[in-house]
């Protein structure tokens, strides 16, 4: 059954953990749409993890488009969530174009970051499903540093949810912040949190799949690896490489011949 916003919001209310991973290519949609991936999304990490850009601020509308379709081809159930690029929602009509390219290839919804409200109520007032995405925010912030430490920008965080609720957000995602603020922020919003590096009590957890799977060789705190991809793939490209070399790949059992009759009239 497809995982509707409504769903995602009897979930908060059932106090059932929404569970979301990046997704950039079609063989990884079907994997997570067949383990029961609630959301699927299409975010602008896809340029550091799949095309080794140095910032997410590089990545184009027109790149985010590319992939979305490839993912969208492997999501039957799962909601599917498209990032706004960077410089694709500077004002709302810009925002409201950018949008609509997204849900024209497929999205269920779009996700933006940092205080914009004027923008939100728009994509809200044409019906389009809205996440927000505070704390940390990849696209603005330099470098990466926790958000919400003190009093005064805890304070200011919590607002600012208030206000994009208010505007008409669906659904916000919460980087990098202490789990004691995500907690409070979860609790006063009736929208559910989607939290990456935010603790244990946010409505939901994303990952980026690259670093779950152990495909970013960078360690970070609040990673775990569920599996260890590169260490796997080294081994497997190391084990080929020795095999094709010592000619001990392909062995018979990968080979096809031909009848002995038809070998003989090409040969002569
Ligand atoms: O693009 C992305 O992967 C994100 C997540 C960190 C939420 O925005
Ligand atoms: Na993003």
């Amino acid at each position: 059954m497809k995982k509707t916003m409504a769903h995602l919001h009897e979930k908060k209310n059932n106090g059932q953990k929404i569970v979301m991973l990046t997704c950039y290519d079609y063989r990884t949609a079907v994997l997570q749409e067949q383990a029961g991936v609630d959301v699927i999304f299409v975010g602008d990490s896809v340029g550091t993890n799949v095309l080794g850009y140095g910032r997410e601020t590089e990545v184009t509308l027109d790149e985010i488009l590319y992939h979305l379709k490839m993912v969208k081809r492997g999501v039957h159930d799962a909601y599917l969530l498209a990032d706004m690029p960077y410089r694709t929602y500077e004002e709302p009509e810009m925002a409201l174009m950018t949008a609509n390219k997204l849900l024209a290839q497929g999205a269920d919804g779009v996700k933006l970051e940092g205080m914009q409200a004027p923008v939100i109520e728009l994509l809200h007032e044409h019906g389009i499903e809205v996440w927000a995405h505070l704390g940390y925010n990849p696209q603005f912030h330099e470098n990466v540093a926790a958000q919400g430490k003190t009093f005064e920008d805890a304070a200011v965080l919590v607002e600012g949810a208030l206000e994009l609720q208010q505007a008409g957000a669906c659904m916000l995602v919460l980087e990098l912040i202490p789990e004691e603020l995500a907690d409070i922020v979860t609790k006063r919003l009736s929208i559910p949190t989607i939290g990456i590096a935010a603790g244990r009590h946010t409505d939901g957890q994303v990952l980026i799949v690259h670093d779950m799977l152990g495909m970013n060789p960078q360690k970070l705190r609040h990673v775990k690896p569920y599996f260890n991809f590169n260490e796997q793939a080294l081994q497997a490209f190391h084990a080929y490489a020795e095999e094709v070399r010592q000619c001990q790949f392909p062995e018979e059992m990968h080979v096809r011949h031909m009848k002995e009759s038809e070998l003989r009239r090409v040969e002569e």
